[in-house]
């Protein structure tokens, strides 16, 4: 397994406050199976400048390498960030924003409403050679409400992320997201050994009992693809239809 979301990194966002918790986040990544991780620290481009975050990043990374054991740990680390979508986003330069040597970028968007410019600033930035990957989509009203919405920028070559949080509550949208096709990345997004964990395994277990091995097996693909820079093959997924008020 490849985690691709996750807040490891000591001390630079809301997830691992210290070395220790790193080190103990990675034990457990580690003993689920988990064979690659990037690290995706929240980056806010409206709260604080590009170098000040790589510099951030760069240092917590150090950090994390220096604890002994880690490098030998036998999980391969990539550097990116958990962007916050702003459509200043068109005007930075979004290289060492990316998953290190692919065109990947992860972005998050606010949960209170859809914002202004959206389409236009992801359609911007996937003509500058980019491809996005939605984070955690099943958190936003929206696309819940209206799931087209979020059909509509995967037609223009945005990928999608869930979080195994959400599978494992049994959050309706984010299953449904997957019986259409539309996501296309499992992510555990973990913060910290209490709350918000390291759970990609049972959420494979759970892909693997509703959906079928090869569910796994693509979501794993396509996890191998994001990190190794590889071309992520889509099938066209299936657009939502509102039947009597529901989705299907
Ligand atoms: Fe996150």
């Amino acid at each position: 397994m490849l985690d691709l979301h996750c807040h490891i990194l000591p001390g630079i966002d809301d997830g691992a406050k210290n070395s220790e918790i790193s080190l103990a986040l990675l034990n457990e990544e580690m003993k689920q199976g988990v064979k690659a991780i990037a690290f995706t620290p929240h980056f806010h481009p409206n709260r604080v400048s590009l170098e000040e975050f790589l510099g951030r990043r760069e240092r917590s990374f150090e950090k994390l390498m220096a604890i002994p054991g880690v490098s030998d740990m036998g999980i391969k680390f990539k550097l990116a960030a958990e962007i916050f979508f702003s459509n200043k986003l068109n005007e930075l330069e979004l290289d060492e924003l990316c998953y290190t040597d692919t065109n990947y970028l992860l972005i998050e968007l606010p949960t209170d409403e859809r914002p202004y410019g959206l389409t236009h600033t992801l359609t911007d930035i996937i003509n500058r050679g980019y491809q996005p990957i939605l984070a955690h989509v099943e958190r936003y009203p929206y696309f819940t409400s209206d799931p087209t919405r979020l059909y509509d920028l995967l037609e223009r070559g945005c990928i999608v992320q869930i979080n195994s949080g959400a599978i494992l509550d049994g959050q309706k949208i984010a299953i449904k997201y997957i019986k259409w096709g539309m996501a296309q990345i499992i992510s555990s997004d973990c913060h910290n050994l209490k709350s918000r964990t390291p759970n990609l395994r049972d959420a494979y277990s759970y892909v693997r009992k509703k959906f079928g091995e090869e569910y796994v097996d693509w979501f794993e693909k396509n996890a191998r693809d994001v990190f190794t820079g590889r071309y992520v093959d889509m099938p066209v997924p299936k657009k939502p239809k509102k039947v009597m008020g529901i989705w299907l």
